[in-house]
């Protein structure tokens, strides 16, 4: 057991989630604490001397950290510290968006979950981009920007203006705690958008909604559509729909331990239908050196994580890596 899972854990979970949330993003705003502690704490530990990449980025070690942490891309100096092999950050969306009504966050501490309903809240992608800008001087660690849009025309416009300042964006075919239009087809918007980034210098990954991801035949689809696109990447998860009354929403979606078994039997699948023409990356569940073994033994490039940063804290990373 770390300090965090010892001390800080049951006091920060004493908060509601939502909170709880905030008060990481607060606590994590200032660098200096960060870099002492990384100082002391050997952090970077992390930095493994494999050879490691995903579409064509070499990464300081497979286990990255998962969009969604920081949507604004405000903490980058603080994450930079922390052993994270990458970062993702986003999803970016073109405005400034309130998100879905509060609560957002359910914790299922028994087993480790967490239900999310948050609707890609965020202060929108110019805000994003200016600090983008800023951080790239002093930028050392790889880094990926996940961007977001309802039409293909903004996601493109969104990989253009975040493209400059990071090594790969992440195409987020949409949300899934968004309301979907009943005729939303992200194989489609994955087809349109691929023609409007054909300028692109940096490489483009997608990220799989999770309904594709369980399907053989969407799955199939997008993959040879990625292909054909010269898409270099995909990241392949295992979030499900969950009701769950104690969201503002009613529903929305499980991440973290509970989605492990799901994510892995995806990542089976898309290793398998992309036959080596795309490069992978594996995320749900991932809290242990054992589950990042196992994933990248069924064919992932590398992993990122989430729910395990709110269970195990900032050495989560490092602490996996010396594992490795
Ligand atoms: C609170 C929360 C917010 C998230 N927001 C985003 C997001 O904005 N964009 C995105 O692509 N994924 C988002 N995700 C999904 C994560 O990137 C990741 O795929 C998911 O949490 C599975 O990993 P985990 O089991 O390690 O948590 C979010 C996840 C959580 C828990």
């Amino acid at each position: 057991m770390t300090l965090y899972e010892v001390l800080l854990r049951p006091l920060l979970f004493r908060l509601s989630p939502d909170r709880a949330h905030e008060l990481a993003h607060w606590v994590l705003r200032p660098k200096l604490p960060w870099q002492v502690l990384a100082a002391i704490s050997g952090m970077k530990d992390g930095n493994l001397p494999v050879d490691c990449s995903y579409a064509g980025v070499r990464l300081n070690n497979p286990v990255g950290l998962a969009a969604g942490f920081d949507k604004n891309c405000e903490l980058l100096d603080s994450l930079s510290e922390l052993g994270f092999g990458f970062l993702t950050v986003g999803t970016v969306m073109p405005d400034p968006r309130f998100g879905n009504p509060f609560p957002r966050l359910v914790r299922y501490e028994e087993t480790e979950g967490i239900a999310d309903s948050m609707g890609v809240p965020g202060k929108g992608r110019a805000y994003a981009v200016a600090r983008l800008k800023e951080f790239d001087k002093r930028r050392r660690i790889p880094l990926f920007c996940n961007i977001g849009g309802f039409s293909a025309q903004e996601i493109a416009q969104g990989f253009f203006d975040v493209e400059p300042y990071v090594d790969a964006v992440e195409i987020s075919l949409m949300c899934p705690n968004v309301v979907k239009p009943e005729d939303f087809n992200p194989v489609k918007l994955l087809g349109e958008l691929i023609a409007l980034i054909e300028k692109r210098r940096k490489p483009a990954t997608v990220r799989v909604p999770n309904d594709v991801a369980t399907s053989e035949a969407l799955l199939g689809e997008l993959i040879e559509v990625a292909v054909r696109g010269g898409i270099a990447g995909i990241k392949v998860a295992g979030g499900q729909p969950v009701t769950e009354p104690g969201l503002g929403t009613g529903r929305g979606t499980l991440h973290g331990r509970p989605t492990a078994a799901l994510a892995t039997e995806n990542l089976e699948r898309a290793v398998r239908l992309a036959g080596g023409r795309l490069s992978i990356k594996s995320n749900g569940g991932i809290f242990s050196s054992d589950d990042v073994r196992s994933r990248l033994a069924a064919g992932a490039d590398c992993v990122d994580i989430y729910s395990a940063f709110i269970y195990r804290g900032w050495t989560v990373a490092r602490d996996i890596n010396r594992g490795l």
